[in-house]
């Protein structure tokens, strides 16, 4: 009752305003900058024990799980852990062999979703050792597991999950930093992610900044009926979120594919009525990005670029420009262009935003 719009047209607009101070909540007290790590207490694992843990996995659904990608991808790049995300609906039905090894990851902005709670049950039962990532303190996820890392994004209303998702791949950063310097991760590569994190907040201010912009996207691109997501390795779970937000909302058909599949079938799709929104970061897959685009241009497809890099004048139709973090941090960042995309397009077709057709904040049954 205390958590109100204060002339924020909705919960959602007023959510992702509220990114830059969330994400600042979820980083309080957690970074060291002295031994450049991360200090998480409430996982309650000791050096011995981090340093045991030979495999990561992240559970959760819907966007929890594609936060989760972000995280397996952090975690393997920061710490040179495998590591893996898997939607917690398909996790508890397929009687999954539980590793001791393995540090399960319940990732969940509600606490409360009734496939991760069972996926953490049954995890509980065979001896697994799982951590809760949960927004919702004294939530039912969060008191099974008993250990993990809050999120502290505060409450979230809005079905369209924006801040809690943000604040989620931003506590699995450290989570892969902490990992990573008990481990072979070096001090300067520490140090790099830990500024990268301290920066991460205004940077997101610099994404708000350019909402006309990114509204005028949205105007020009109203027509659409499909669009296509795409992005690869570090860019495609931010492709996967960035469609789930457009279908959740705007009841667009959005489909996400790894740039390299598109060739492989998807490709035949293309054509001047199905725009694609590439995600493009400055990093060493950045020509193999452009030649996608390039690929996309050349059957007729309209292309909005995500993008921190200086492309090729003329190459995309829209830009839509994403201040400079680290590489690793790419994917934190990347994902705010894409609410907004989605917010806009939704308020051009006259959506209900925070209360979306089929839709509950959290799905409680099966
Ligand atoms: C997010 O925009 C969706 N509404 C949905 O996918 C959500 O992330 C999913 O249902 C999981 O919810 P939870 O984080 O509360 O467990």
């Amino acid at each position: 009752a205390d958590y109100q719009l204060d002339g924020h047209p909705d919960y959602m607009r007023k959510e992702i305003a509220e990114q830059p101070e969330a994400m600042r909540r979820a980083l309080m007290g957690r970074l060291d900058e002295r031994f450049s790590t991360a200090r998480l207490g409430g996982l309650r694992l000791e050096p011995r024990d981090l340093r045991s843990i030979r495999r990561v996995k992240f559970i959760g659904c819907g966007s929890a799980y594609y936060a989760g990608q972000i995280g397996a991808n952090l975690v393997e790049e920061l710490a040179r852990i495998p590591a893996d995300a898997e939607p917690a609906s398909e996790f508890r039905y397929r009687n999954p062999v539980v590793d001791p090894d393995t540090l399960y990851v319940a990732v969940s902005q509600s606490g409360e979703t009734a496939d991760t709670l069972a996926a953490v049950q049954e995890l509980a039962r065979k001896g697994g050792r799982v951590i809760g990532a949960v927004n919702a303190v004294g939530s039912a996820i969060a008191r099974e597991c008993g250990s993990g890392v809050f999120l502290h994004a505060g409450p979230e209303v809005s079905v369209a999950s924006t801040k809690a998702v943000t604040n989620m791949s931003t506590c699995f950063a450290m989570l892969a930093l902490l990992l990573g310097r008990v481990r072979d991760l070096s001090v300067a590569d520490g140090r790099r992610i830990v500024a990268g994190l301290v920066a991460l907040p205004s940077r997101i201010e610099e994404v708000i900044a350019q909402d006309e912009h990114i509204a005028d996207a949205a105007r020009r691109f109203s027509a659409a009926r499909h669009m296509f997501f795409v992005g690869r390795v570090r860019g495609w779970p931010v492709a996967r979120e960035g469609a789930q937000k457009l279908k959740e909302i705007s009841y667009v058909h959005a489909e996400a594919y790894q740039a390299g599949e598109l060739k492989h079938g998807p490709i035949a799709l293309i054509d001047g009525d199905m725009p694609s929104v590439v995600i493009v970061p400055d990093d060493e897959l950045l020509a193999k990005n452009i030649g996608t685009i390039e690929q996309i241009k050349a059957r007729g497809g309209p292309v909005i670029a995500v993008t921190n890099a200086d492309l090729p004048a003329g190459l995309a139709d829209i830009e839509l420009r994403v201040p400079r973090t680290e590489p690793e941090l790419d994917p934190i960042l990347f994902g705010i262009p894409l609410q907004l995309l989605a917010y806009h397009l939704a308020t051009v077709l006259g959506r209900d935003i925070d209360k979306p057709r089929n839709l509950a904040k959290s799905v409680t049954v099966e």
